[in-house]
């Protein structure tokens, strides 16, 4: 047999993983092979793979003759859209795709030239976790794999993608990351398993119901999307991808608008229902105004009070943070807060504009909220949007009172164009209880105190509870009609492409954690 052909043996046969057998195995559970996602994800015919040769280099219990293909992952780089992207998959028919120290040393590669390189990190997620045979040595990589995590955060995108088991240490990984996504019943993440939960505190739990893509979708707050199948979960990924820069000093791409800049939407004028009460769906608003079809919710079932996500405005990439009076009437509580503030934090990190579309209330009230610390959390957002330097529009569209007007970015945390609707109301709280405190000797003393107060409220109103005071304060730079809303913020964005805003500087921020 030639060299060549050795080689070509030798190479197959590492392709096929732990066999097919396992390969069989792994279909059954509706799973794909670790090198079947890698090439649905990647232009086709761009991988190239990285290490394909190495080997584990253990010999702790009977280990030595342990055969392991690639070492339980693939790793390489290849493109997406036509865009560099590094990648490792986890090969679960390899020893369950634990991680050894060369597995570490593989995916460690993938990180540094990432990072040297300035493009996205993509990490699929399948497998048992520390191989248990390595000991310490499985840790230590562990423990790279979260500093690179950590040095490259900020700097390139770096994408989790769990396809299988997650579970120990090893979640940290994918928590170190931008974005988690997660298949749904066939993938799942926790630091303990049921057992461990059944023999320390006695509570039964299936492995779904604690750590499945639903539970740190909707509950957590640690996944960021879901998606039924694998197929659909790697179309999600590109797209994702579609909305972010390479790295933290390049802009995220800009795609040829179909959709008219001065397109004039009728509908906003009536979209606010007459009483102040009344909910309405805030994401009908995100998506008259972003280009036709490109709204892309990030955390769409977590802390539904606020909506986050990404639109094209004229083609370029913007983030979105919402009130949702559908849901708690758009208060911010402690997890709305954390999700703001992480994706604002994602958007600044990544050169990203926010619009921000403010109707809210206030902060929600209950000891449940204070205990649990609002102050700490909501101070999150307040942060994030001071700290931010990216251009920040605000548009408030009915209700901005008290500390929740401030932490959706008014001027003062630096949002550089303030639009507000003729309806809104910016006040320094709702005007029933502002009406309660400051005619409270009026409403007491009256024949007829609950119409007193009723009276009140609309005198309050009519005085402080409207755009113009802050307008005439500079607070808000224009009032305008609803419709026109798309032209103005795209014209917006327009002027403050050319922003440059520098901190002092200092190693880093303490942001409230
Ligand atoms: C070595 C492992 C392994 C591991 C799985 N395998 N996990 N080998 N180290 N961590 C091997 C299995 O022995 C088996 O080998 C093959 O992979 C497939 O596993 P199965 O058990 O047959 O698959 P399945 O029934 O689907 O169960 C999957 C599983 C289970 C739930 C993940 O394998 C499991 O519980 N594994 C151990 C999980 C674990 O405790 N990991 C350590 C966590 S602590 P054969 O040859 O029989 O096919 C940790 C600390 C990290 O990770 C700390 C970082 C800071």
């Amino acid at each position: 047999m030639s060299k060549i052909e050795k080689l070509l043996e030798e190479s197959s046969k590492i392709e096929l993983g732990g066999g097919q057998a396992r390969i069989d195995k792994q279909h059954e559970k509706g799973k794909l092979t670790a090198r079947e996602r890698i090439s649905l994800l990647l232009d086709e015919g761009s991988f190239i793979e990285v290490d394909k040769y190495v080997k584990h280099r253990s010999t702790n219990f009977g280990t030595s003759s342990l055969e392991a293909p690639a070492d339980g992952v693939v790793t390489g780089y290849g493109t997406v859209d036509g865009r560099l992207v590094f990648v490792y998959a986890q090969d679960f028919t390899v020893v369950g795709g634990s991680l050894g120290e060369m597995h570490a040393a593989k995916i460690v590669k993938m990180q540094e030239m990432a990072l040297k390189m300035g493009a996205p990190i993509i990490g699929m997620n399948d497998s048992g976790g520390a191989r248990i045979q390595e000991g310490v040595d499985a840790l230590s990589g562990y423990g790279k794999i979260f500093y690179n995590n950590t040095i490259s955060s900020g700097v390139i995108p770096q994408i989790s993608v769990i396809m299988g088991p997650c579970a120990g240490g090893a979640v940290y990984s994918p928590a170190l990351t931008d974005f988690v996504l997660m298949v749904d019943k066939t993938s799942n993440m926790f630091v303990t398993g049921p057992q461990v939960i059944k023999s320390v505190t006695g509570e039964d739990v299936t492995q779904e119901e604690l750590g499945g893509a639903e539970t740190h979708n909707k509950i957590s707050g640690v996944a960021h999307f879901m998606d039924k199948t694998e197929e659909e979960c790697i179309e999600r990924i590109k797209l994702l991808l579609s909305y972010l820069p390479s790295n933290n000093l390049e802009e995220a791409p800009v795609y040829e608008s179909q959709d008219d800049i001065n397109r004039v939407e009728e509908e906003l004028n009536e979209i606010i229902p007459d009483n102040p009460n009344k909910p309405y769906d805030v994401k009908e608003v995100i998506n008259s105004l972003a280009d036709k079809g490109s709204f892309f919710e990030v955390q769409s079932s977590y802390a539904q009070n606020i909506i986050t996500g990404f639109i094209r405005l004229n083609g370029k990439s913007i983030g979105v943070i919402a009130n949702q009076p559908n849901v708690l009437a758009g208060c911010l509580d402690i997890n709305a807060s954390d999700k703001a503030g992480r994706f604002i934090r994602t958007c600044d990190a990544f050169n990203i504009p926010l619009l921000n579309l403010v109707d809210v209330p206030g902060f929600l009230p209950g000891t449940n909220q204070e205990f649990g610390g609002i102050i700490r959390h909501g101070a999150k957002m307040l942060y994030a949007y001071s700290e931010a330097t990216v251009p920040k529009v605000t548009l408030i569209l009915r209700k901005a009172y008290g500390g929740s007007y401030l932490a959706m970015c008014s001027k003062d945390l630096g949002a550089d164009q303030v639009y507000a609707w003729p309806n809104a109301e910016i006040a320094v709280m709702g005007p029933g209880g502002a009406a309660n405190i400051v005619f409270k000797n009026e409403i007491s003393e009256s024949d007829d105190p609950a119409a007193t107060r009723l009276e009140k409220i609309e005198e309050y109103k009519d005085t402080v509870a409207n755009p113009y005071i802050a307008a005439q304060r500079g607070f808000i730079d224009d009032v305008i009609v609803p419709s026109i809303t798309r032209p103005r913020i795209i014209s917006a964005f327009d002027m403050l492409e050319t922003k440059r805003e520098s901190r002092p500087s200092k190693k880093h921020g303490n942001a409230p954690l």
